[in-house]
This record gives C-alpha cells, sequence and structure tokens, in this order.
C-alpha cells in the first residue's frame, strides 16, 4: 500500500512531529538541528498520501552554512550544498536516530551508535555497521521533493536480496 512504500522521486517531505504533522517543510523550518520528515506520495487516485505506514520511512534534515556539508556526504543529492536528507533509522538495530545531547552529531538512544550529519553520517562511535542512508532531494518551487531513491541500503532488516528488489 502507497502509506507503506518506500520513498520515491516526486514524494514531497513534510514535518513528521505531532503539532506540524503533514505540512510541506519549508527551507525556513531547517537548522543544525534535526527536523524528523515523511516522505508523502500520492495513492492511485491522486490523494496525498502520507507514508508513515512503515515506521522505517522516517527521515532526519538538516540545514548547515555553506561549507560545512563535505565529503563522503553525496553534495549533489543535496539542495545547495546546504540541506541534506538522511533515513533517521539506525543501521545496528532500527532505532529512529537524534541530535546527540553534546552538540557533536547524531546519536542512537539504542546502543549509543554515533553518526556526523556533515560527512555522509558516517559512522563515528559504537555498533552501527554502516552510514545512516542519504536520500537525494531537491527544491521545487518551495517544497522539498525526494530527488531519486536512496544510494545505498536504508534499512538495517532488509537483506540485499530485498534491497535490490527495492532498487
Ligand atoms: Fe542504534 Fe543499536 S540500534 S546503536
Amino acid at each position: 500500500t502507497p502509506d507503506k512504500a518506500p520513498p520515491v522521486k516526486g514524494d514531497v517531505l513534510v514535518h513528521a512531529s505531532e503539532s506540524k504533522e503533514g505540512q510541506p517543510i519549508k527551507v525556513s523550518d531547517l537548522s543544525d538541528q534535526l527536523v524528523r520528515a515523511w516522505p508523502m506520495g500520492k495513492d492511485k487516485d491522486g490523494n496525498n498520501v502520507i507514508r508513515k505506514g512503515d515506521p522505517n520511512n522516517i527521515l532526519a534534515l538538516y540545514r548547515f552554512p555553506k561549507g560545512q556539508l563535505v565529503e563522503p556526504t553525496k553534495l549533489d543529492a543535496t539542495v545547495d550544498g546546504e540541506i541534506v536528507a538522511y533515513s533517521d533509522i539506525c543501521t545496528h538495530a532500527g532505532c529512529s536516530v537524534s541530535d546527540s545531547d553534546q552538540g557533536d552529531g547524531m546519536k542512537c538512544p539504542c546502543h549509543s551508535g554515533q553518526y556526523d550529519p556533515k560527512r555522509g553520517c558516517k559512522v563515528t562511535g559504537g555498533p552501527p555497521p554502516r552510514p545512516l542512508a542519504q536520500l537525494p532531494i531537491k527544491l521545487e518551487g518551495e517544497q522539498l521533493v525526494v530527488a531519486d531513491f536512496f544510494a545505498t541500503m536504508p534499512y538495517p532488516f532488509l537483506s540485499e536480496t530485498e534491497w535490490e528488489k527495492f532498487k
């Protein structure tokens, strides 16, 4: 069903926080503090569908001052080298990752996995086996939209075979 499908090209990124759920995310809503988002697509009748039927679709968005986002972030999959989107699902065992209290990147509440969102969410501590997957995005008018499917496997529980099917 469309609410459980992973994000695809053309999906609009909308707020996931309870108070603003479903509102399209504007550039001015973003900063170096994590903003959680859902991809929103269409059902077969053309109605908007927030893809929150699968909690693994939760995304993490940031906007950093120019020059702070560096490789291995895929800069051509960001908006102006400033706005970046990642899967918010830890690649270790699937918990939702938050900003670290120490202000040094992201930390997973489950087993203290750490990621650097300015550097492609590479793993900087703990057990995660690989970075959080970056989701290519672009700006269309005022809206942030998905530009392409994840370049690397986003979810920890997918087998390589399942991942091949998604691609
Ligand atoms: Fe994130 Fe284990 S689930 S570190």
